[in-house]
C-alpha cells in the first residue's frame, strides 16, 4: 500500500462517531486528525504548527520569499466519505515525500496547509480557516452555534484555542501562491474517460438562514383551519425553492438543515428554520436565486399568516483560477500522459477564498459515479495517487527549481496587495484543453 492510501485509511479513523466518518470542525477527532497532521509533516522535517484559528500550517524549505501554499481541509461533513478535502492534505504531504526522494530542494518556501472548518457543516460558516488566513475579520461569526447550541467561540475554547487572537492568523502577506488537489465530487471527469480535472474557475454561493414564526398550540384541540404552523411554511418552501432551481440555469438550491420549535410530538411548530445553499458560477444567477428564495419566503409567509425572514450567514463570489497556475496543472497532468480535461467547480474549495488574494490553481481526480458528501465517496488508489504525481510536478515547477514551470516572481505587483507576488509563466506554456473541447467540462453537482 503506499503512503497515500496509508495516510488515507488512517485519517478515516479520526471520527467522532464509532458506525461513520464524521470530523466536524473543532471536535475532538478533527483537533486529533489535526495533531496527527502536525507529527506526521515534522517526521518529514517540516515546522509544523497550528494557526491561532486552527489551521495546520507545515512549512518546508527557506524561510523567506513567497511561499507557494498547498493544501485542503481535514473537516468533514456528518457521515462523510474519506476523501473530500482530507485527499488534498494527504497528497500535499505524499508530493513533499515524493521530491524530498528526488532530491528537491524548494527554493520558495512551500506550506502545506489544513484550514479549519472548510465544510461549515457545523455552524454554517464555511471557509473559516481560510478565510482568517487571509484577515478577514471572522469576529461576528464566533456567535454562530451548531445544532446543540455550542458557539464557535466556545467549540473553540473547548479545544484549547483562544477566539480572541484570530486575527493572528493571517499569514496571507507570506504566501505568493496557491494550489490545491481535490476529488472532482461530480460526475464530469468520469464521464469523459479523464484522470485529472484542471480546474479553471470554482462555483460561488450563499448559506441562508430562512426562517418562519407562526404559533404553537395544541395538537388535539386547534382545528386545521386555525393553525400558523411555522413547519408548514418550512415544507412549503423546500419544495418551492427546489422547483424554482429546476428552472433551468447554472443554479443549484439545497435546503440542508431543518429545525421545528419546539419540537413536541403534539405541539404545532410555532417555529421553524431552514438553512438555504444557493450555488453557481455566473454571478447573476446567483442574484437571482437570493431574490427566489426571497420571493417564495414572503409569499408563503403571507399565504399561511406567518412571519418570515431571510438572513445571510456567508456569501462568496464565483473565482476564475490564476493562467499561468492551469497551464503548470496542465504540463505536469501532460507529463505523467494523464487525460486531463478542463471543467468548472461546483463545490466550494479554500482556493476560492486564498484564489482572492493570490493566484491559486485547482487539481481535481475523478469521483466514482459523481458521489460526495456520502460514504460512497471512492477515487480509485492509481488515480489517487496519479492526482499526487501531477501535484508533486506541479510544485516542483511553482516552487521555483524546475525551468521546465512558471516560477514566482520575487517583483511584487506593483498595484496589487502587499504580499501578492507575480507569476511569469514558463516559455511556451499554453493551456491544456483536455480530452474534450473547451466548455464541456461543465460544473458537477455541487460538493
Ligand atoms: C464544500 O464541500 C462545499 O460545500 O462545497
Ligand atoms: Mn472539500
Ligand atoms: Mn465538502
Amino acid at each position: 500500500m503506499s503512503g497515500l492510501a496509508h495516510d488515507l485509511r488512517t485519517v478515516a479513523r479520526f471520527s467522532d462517531r464509532d458506525d461513520q466518518i464524521t470530523r466536524l470542525a473543532w471536535s475532538p477527532a478533527h483537533v486529533e486528525a489535526m495533531r496527527w497532521m502536525v507529527g506526521e509533516a515534522t517526521a518529514l522535517g517540516l515546522d509544523a504548527g497550528i494557526d491561532a484559528a486552527g489551521n495546520v500550517v507545515a512549512r518546508w524549505g527557506p524561510a523567506t520569499g513567497p511561499a507557494l501554499a498547498v493544501g485542503s481541509h481535514l473537516d468533514s461533513v456528518p457521515d462523510a466519505g474519506r476523501l473530500d478535502g482530507v485527499l488534498g492534505v494527504l497528497a500535499a504531504l505524499a508530493a513533499v515525500r515524493r521530491l524530498q526522494a528526488q532530491g528537491f530542494t524548494p527554493r520558495r518556501p512551500v506550506w502545506v496547509i489544513a484550514f479549519m472548518d472548510e465544510e461549515g457543516a457545523r455552524f454554517g460558516t464555511p471557509l473559516f480557516g481560510s478565510r482568517a488566513f487571509v484577515g478577514e475579520d471572522l469576529e461576528p461569526s464566533l456567535a454562530a452555534v451548531d445544532a446543540d447550541g455550542v458557539s464557535i467561540a466556545d467549540a473553540m475554547r473547548k479545544a484549547g484555542f483562544t477566539p480572541d487572537r484570530l486575527g493572528d492568523a493571517c499569514a496571507i502577506d507570506r504566501v505568493g501562491a496557491y494550489l490545491e488537489l481535490h476529488i472532482e465530487q461530480g460526475p464530469v471527469l468520469e464521464k469523459a474517460g479523464a484522470d485529472i480535472g484542471v480546474v479553471r474557475a470554482i462555483s460561488g454561493g450563499a448559506v441562508l438562514a430562512v426562517g418562519f414564526t407562526g404559533h404553537a398550540g395544541h395538537a388535539g384541540t386547534v382545528p386545521m383551519d386555525m393553525r400558523r404552523d411555522a413547519l408548514v411554511g418550512g415544507a412549503r418552501a423546500i419544495v418551492a425553492l427546489r422547483d424554482a432551481a429546476l428552472g433551468g440555469g447554472d443554479l443549484r438550491i439545497t435546503v440542508g438543515r431543518i429545525a421545528a420549535h419546539p419540537g413536541g410530538t403534539n405541539v404545532i411548530p410555532g417555529g421553524c428554520e431552514l438553512s438555504v445553499d444557493i450555488r453557481s458560477a455566473d454571478p447573476d444567477a446567483l442574484d437571482r436565486g437570493r431574490d427566489v428564495v426571497g420571493r417564495i419566503v414572503e409569499r408563503i409567509a403571507s399565504e399561511e399568516g406567518l412571519q418570515g425572514s431571510v438572513r445571510t450567514l456567508t456569501e462568496f463570489a464565483p473565482l476564475q483560477l490564476d493562467e499561468t497556475i492551469i497551464a503548470t496543472v496542465a504540463r505536469a497532468a501532460a507529463a505523467e500522459s494523464a487525460v486531463a480535461l478542463d471543467v468548472v467547480s461546483g463545490a466550494g474549495h479554500d482556493a476560492l477564498v486564498i484564489g482572492r488574494a493570490v493566484p491559486a490553481g485547482m487539481i481535481f481526480v475523478p469521483s466514482r459515479n459523481g458521489i460526495s458528501h456520502h460514504p460512497e465517496e471512492a477515487t480509485s488508489a492509481d488515480q489517487c495517487e496519479l492526482g499526487e504525481r501531477v501535484l508533486a510536478r506541479a510544485i516542483r515547477a511553482l516552487a521555483g527549481q524546475d525551468t521546465n514551470g512558471g516560477e514566482i516572481d520575487e517583483r511584487r505587483d506593483s498595484g496589487g496587495q502587499a504580499g501578492r507576488a507575480a507569476f511569469r509563466p514558463p516559455a511556451g506554456s499554453r493551456v491544456h484543453r483536455g480530452a474534450v473541447g473547451p466548455g464541456d467540462g461543465a460544473a458537477g453537482a455541487a460538493g
